[in-house]
């Protein structure tokens, strides 16, 4: 089944929040665009929405937090969720447990990783995180690649003042340890803990992608990655993610996504158009139903930036 809403953009691919919890606290966190709650689904719910998301056509699933590594049935639950089958089964974590959990991962299914990863500079890392686990992030990246996750893309938020002048350093770090680093533009969103920080620290990237285009041997389009230029530099690879303003970023999106609290979000940067789907489970909804739901959330999909008529 192939499912596309009514901007004619095909949806195929799931990112569940499974937790808000962390065990780092970085300022400019966006919760992955959720108000921060205290909630979790159960492995049981998870595993029936990932079934019934795959009936409608889902081909991609990816773990995001809050972190997810934190939560004791991680592997349960990726467990649930690859033996349904999928293209591609992946999971964001700030890498800090990956050290302890990356072959467990490979054995349950996981295929791939992206860690939040945005400087090798122990007081910028505490700055940034309010923690000292610069040492064990390092190590759950290596650990990563090692344990066959593959690829290993390393998140970093480029900031302004804090980590702008890090970028060749952290490209260096990921090629030694066969990573890809992908380079986000920092992003305001409404549930950031408190916005203040963004004109202080937003970087813009358009110099940086000069000096990629002059250095790459090729660039390539992602276009269902929300058009994202991926370039290819001295044996290694960088990723550039800026949705701000972005209106190809929007047009090309293909996501859904599920809330901590069972709610199907259409987008990060929207809150007011959620679809419950944890109490009509529970209620019993048949799967028909929840597919209803499903494509009631897909009507509801709109690009967040998009091209003035
Ligand atoms: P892959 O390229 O498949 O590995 O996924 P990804 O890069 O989208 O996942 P990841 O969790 O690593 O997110 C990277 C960055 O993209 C984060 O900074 C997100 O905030 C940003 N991002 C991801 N999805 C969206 C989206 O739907 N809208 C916006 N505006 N930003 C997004
Ligand atoms: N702007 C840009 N990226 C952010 N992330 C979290 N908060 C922000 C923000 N305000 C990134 C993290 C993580 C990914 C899921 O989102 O680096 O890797």
């Amino acid at each position: 089944m192939k499912i596309t809403d009514k901007y004619h953009r095909p949806v195929f691919s799931l990112r569940i929040s499974i937790t808000n919890r962390c065990n780092v606290k970085c300022f400019y966190c966006h919760h992955d665009g959720i108000i921060p709650q205290n909630y979790e689904m159960t492995p049981e719910e998870i595993e029936r929405i990932v079934r019934v998301a795959k009936e409608i056509g889902i081909k991609k699933i990816r773990l995001s937090g809050g972190e997810p590594l934190i939560r004791d049935d991680i592997i349960d639950i990726i467990q649930r969720i690859s033996s349904i089958g999928f293209q591609d089964v992946s999971l964001t974590t700030n890498g800090t447990l990956l050290g302890k959990y990356a072959e467990k991962l490979v054995d349950a299914g996981l295929n791939r990783v992206n860690v939040s990863f945005d400087t090798l500079d122990p007081e910028t890392y505490r700055f940034i995180t309010k923690k000292d686990y610069l040492d064990q992030a390092k190590d759950g990246i290596k650990k990563a690649s090692e344990a066959g996750l593959y690829p290993v893309k390393v998140n970093m938020v480029v900031m302004k003042n804090i980590n702008h002048h890090e970028i060749w350093d952290m490209f260096q770090f990921c090629r030694e340890n066969g990573a890809i680093l992908q380079l986000i533009e920092l992003l305001k969103t409404d549930n950031c803990p408190d916005t203040a920080f963004f004109d202080e620290y937003h970087y813009e990237m358009d110099e940086i992608e000069e000096e990629l285009v002059e250095l790459s041997s090729k660039i390539k389009t992602r276009q269902f990655m929300q058009d994202r230029k991926k370039y290819f530099v001295e044996g290694g690879e960088i990723e550039i993610v800026k949705p701000m303003d972005n209106t190809n970023f929007c047009k090309n999106c293909t996501r859904l996504r599920i809330t901590p609290d069972g709610k199907i979000k259409p987008c990060l940067l929207k809150n007011d158009n959620l679809t419950d789907l944890i109490n009509p489970i529970r209620q019993g909804y048949s799967d028909e139903e929840l597919k209803k739901l499903f494509l009631d959330a897909i009507e509801k999909r709109e690009p967040f930036y998009k091209e003035e008529c």
